[in-house]
């Protein structure tokens, strides 16, 4: 019997709750909530998604790998179209882009938010139309600025003083008006980890609107004439549940833009509320649907404009998580599993850190259940690791896996599909893994597995 067999202590993850340990019969289960839609556990106990077997898609394409649910990716995009039909839903590419993706998003009628030339270099090569882009950050440089002036990029969210002024030059030189929208830190503290919340005063990102930055920026912008300014954008960090900080986030930016009404006699005619709505990686989540978000956004900005009697601008959003982190789940196969008396099995997995930061840096919460087959064993209280020097390389903190979880097991840990992949590093030489994306039973590579001879290439001897 190993170390946390059922009826063992479990005091180290009471922020659980009271009630969460499962029952035997509970190790094979799947909360609908953390797995992508077409995922179910087939008849032979192994998880099938798209119709396909996990146990052949290891076979064919090796483990780790990023499992694509092609069909709840194109589902999420809808949900949040249909939601938000009167508003323009900008995908936020940072949370995983590849041409593939890029090719979706334009099937499923979104628009693209990119914030990096590496990024808008994906996007254009994909063919994506342009004028459908919004470009981000708060240092673009020169040559950024130039690309994606050069490329019909439809917005450009600046950030600062410096790219005013940069992006006026390249205008002017090349005797076009780009459209741009104006980055405002609203002054919102969102509920949220410390390095993910971007909207409270003390950060690199945007105009502070309590200084007097953003409205200065947006009279320079108007009375210079070079750029277009088509509105004021407002994202206030990532992975949120609360949605009274978008309410407050929507009200303050309202209020900037009757003070540019006021000074200018100009109605901007968008409004940007950026994204960041949070999605369910544990039991412990309960993220909001997105009819509900567009409902609340919708009524806020509405009683808003009326109070200032301004005209309603046109909403757009800009979610990445919330479309694509439930679409996916990493694919891993276990290595060894170790019991550390008296606190819990170590189970080690063929990854870890390099594919998945996201516990070692955000402290987050992942949930995992052994893929390849179902057990009949009890409960056993896991750590799953990777397989990384460093001992911060935990995937996932804390789950109930079946006792008698082995080498050679597969591991699938649902909600990976933003901010992993895109965030992957090669630490330890470890070559990141493939993206497969399935559908209607048939499996592709998106993107391919690295190899040794990838991270070599880049190394000059
Ligand atoms: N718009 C802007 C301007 C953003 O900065 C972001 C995310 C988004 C939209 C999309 O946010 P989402 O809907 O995906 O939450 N690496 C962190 C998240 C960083 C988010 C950066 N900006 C993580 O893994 O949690």
């Amino acid at each position: 019997m190993r170390a946390h067999e059922a009826g063992a202590l479990h005091a180290d993850i009471g922020h659980r709750g009271p009630g969460w340990l499962r029952t035997p019969e509970d190790v094979n289960a799947l909360m609908p909530l953390l797995w992508p839609r077409t995922v179910t556990r087939g008849d032979a106990g192994a998880l099938t998604v798209g119709g396909l077997d996990v146990r052949e898609i290891a076979e064919e394409y090796g483990t780790p790998a990023y499992i694509l649910d092609e069909a709840d990716f194109r589902a999420r995009c809808r949900d949040f179209r249909a939601a938000f039909d009167d508003c323009d839903v900008y995908y936020a590419g940072k949370a995983f882009l590849c041409r593939a993706v890029v090719g979706i998003i334009a099937e499923e009628g979104l628009f693209l938010d990119v914030c990096s030339g590496g990024e808008l270099a994906v996007a254009l090569t994909a063919g994506f139309p342009p004028e459908r882009l919004g470009f981000h950050g708060n240092n673009k440089s020169v040559a950024e600025l130039t690309r994606a002036v050069e490329a019909g990029v439809g917005r450009i969210i600046v950030d600062s003083f410096h790219e005013i002024d940069r992006l006026t030059a390249i205008a002017r030189e090349r005797g076009v008006r780009p459209g741009v929208l104006i980055r405002v830190t609203v002054g919102v503290e969102a509920h949220t980890h410390e390095y993910i919340a971007t909207a409270h005063e003390d950060q690199k990102f945007g105009f502070s609107l309590a200084g007097g930055a953003a409205l200065a920026a947006a009279l320079k912008i108007i009375d210079e004439d070079v750029l277009d300014l088509r509105g004021l954008h407002s994202h206030i960090g990532s992975q949120i549940f609360d949605t009274g900080g978008f309410e407050v986030s929507a009200r303050r930016v309202l209020g900037l833009q009757s003070q540019i009404r006021d000074a200018r006699g100009v109605e901007l005619p968008e409004l940007d509320l950026g994204g960041g709505f949070g999605i369910a990686y544990t039991s412990q989540d309960d993220p909001a649907e997105p009819g509900d978000l567009a409902k609340r956004i919708r009524k806020i900005v509405e009683d808003e404009c009326e109070a200032d009697r301004l005209t309603m601008p046109r909403l757009s959003i800009e979610p990445g998580r919330a479309i694509v982190g439930p679409a996916v789940f990493t694919l891993y196969e276990v290595g060894t599993v170790k019991d550390v008396d008296g606190i819990r099995s170590y189970v080690s997995v063929d990854g870890g850190m390099s594919d998945n930061i996201r516990t070692a840096l955000y402290d987050a919460s992942y949930s995992c259940t052994v893929a390849g087959r179902a057990s009949a064993a009890g409960p056993m209280l896991a750590r799953v690791v990777g397989k990384h020097c460093e001992a911060g390389d935990i995937v996932v903190k804390d789950e109930f896996l079946p006792a008698d979880v082995q080498p050679g097991d597969l591991l699938a840990v649902p909600g990976t599909g933003a901010y992993c992949r895109s965030m992957a590093s090669n630490y330890n030489h470890v070559p990141r893994p493939p993206v497969v994306a399935v559908a209607e039973g048939t499996a592709r590579l998106v993107v391919r597995r690295e190899t040794e001879d990838d991270l070599l290439a880049l190394d000059m001897g």
